[in-house]
């Protein structure tokens, strides 16, 4: 073979390699770009080629997980609470747990959210997303903000009995009766837990602050927070993220937002101030001010 026709072969040869390279890199890829932009995933951060699962039980669970197809007994996991195992699954993954003393096994697809959360009667089970809802965003499990942060929150949020506070995820109500107790100031708190708006009803009514406050059972991605004067929120990073642009639309300039143990992914411009608070074991607690 003469020397130009080598050169000519490896031209055509690279050429060909670096288209193939090309299409190959976009297959997976552009696949995963559209499936992480459907909002039922975004919120967990949920890769189309894995599964997660939280625990939102007060337990550790021990599970096993294996391929679909695969033989053996499979990788034998424990989950602590609050704690979120994310798993490779490239296709259907095998989940097996005791439930009432019994073996059962049920199929988990890629790129969904699970949970470990009690049913109805109380047993441990496995359910699609973090609040067994597919319909709508998954915001944070429940964990309460302990009562030395609250207070810190209100504080920094500048609370006083002219504030509307709304709590995104009220939890059981703790934050806006808080504020209505200490301040006077009235306040709105939306969760998407039935069991959490009954308690925080119960509360209010304990408090003797349940004219000032109301608790409204939703997802609070969709409801209107336009008259707030102060936004509390406890939630993942990622859900301050997917809220950013709710808060930047509905808030009113100056409205402060309060946020306990995470930032505002986009909103370190707005960041006022910040303080640390230990709980009575010691933990810390990072409050976060921003200013709409
Ligand atoms: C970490 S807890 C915070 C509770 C309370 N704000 C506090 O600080 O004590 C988060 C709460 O958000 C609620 N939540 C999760 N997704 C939600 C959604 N889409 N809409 C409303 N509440 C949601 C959960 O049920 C849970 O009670």
């Amino acid at each position: 073979m003469n020397k130009r026709l080598m050169i000519g072969l490896s031209v055509v040869f690279c050429l060909a390699a670096a288209v193939l390279i090309y299409l190959g890199s976009r297959g997976p890829d552009a696949t995963a770009t559209t499936v992480m932009q459907e909002p039922s995933q975004a919120f967990l951060g949920v890769g189309p080629r894995e599964i997660t699962i939280r625990n939102v039980t007060k337990k550790p669970v021990h599970y096993k997980l294996r391929a679909y197809g695969s033989e053996g007994g499979g990788d034998e996991r424990v989950l602590l609470p609050d704690e979120i195992d994310r798993y490779p699954a490239p296709q259907t993954v095998i989940i097996s747990y005791l439930k009432h003393g019994v073996e059962v096994t049920y199929s988990l697809f890629p790129g969904k959210p699970y949970s470990f959360r009690y049913d109805s009667a109380g047993n441990t089970d496995i359910w699609v997303g973090a609040h067994g809802r597919e319909d709508a965003v998954d915001l944070a499990p429940y964990v309460p903000t302990p009562s030395e942060v609250v207070a810190e929150m209100c504080r920094l949020g500048e609370v006083s009995k002219d504030s509307i506070v709304y709590d995104i995820g009220c939890g059981d109500g703790r934050i806006v009766i808080y504020a209505a107790k200490t301040y006077g100031a009235r306040g709105v708190g939306i969760d998407i837990e039935p069991e959490r708006i009954r308690e925080s009803r119960a509360n209010a009514k304990e408090a003797g602050v349940e004219k000032l406050v109301r608790f409204e059972l939703a997802d609070a991605t969709r409801v209107d927070i336009s008259e707030a004067t102060v936004v509390t929120m406890y939630l993942l990073p990622e859900s301050n993220e997917l809220l950013r642009p709710k808060l930047e639309k509905e808030l009113r300039p100056g409205v402060f937002v309060v946020t306990h143990n995470y930032m505002i992914p986009g909103w370190e411009e707005k960041e006022v101030t910040s303080a640390v608070v230990r709980d009575p074991e010691g933990k810390e607690h990072t409050v976060f001010l921003y200013r709409r």
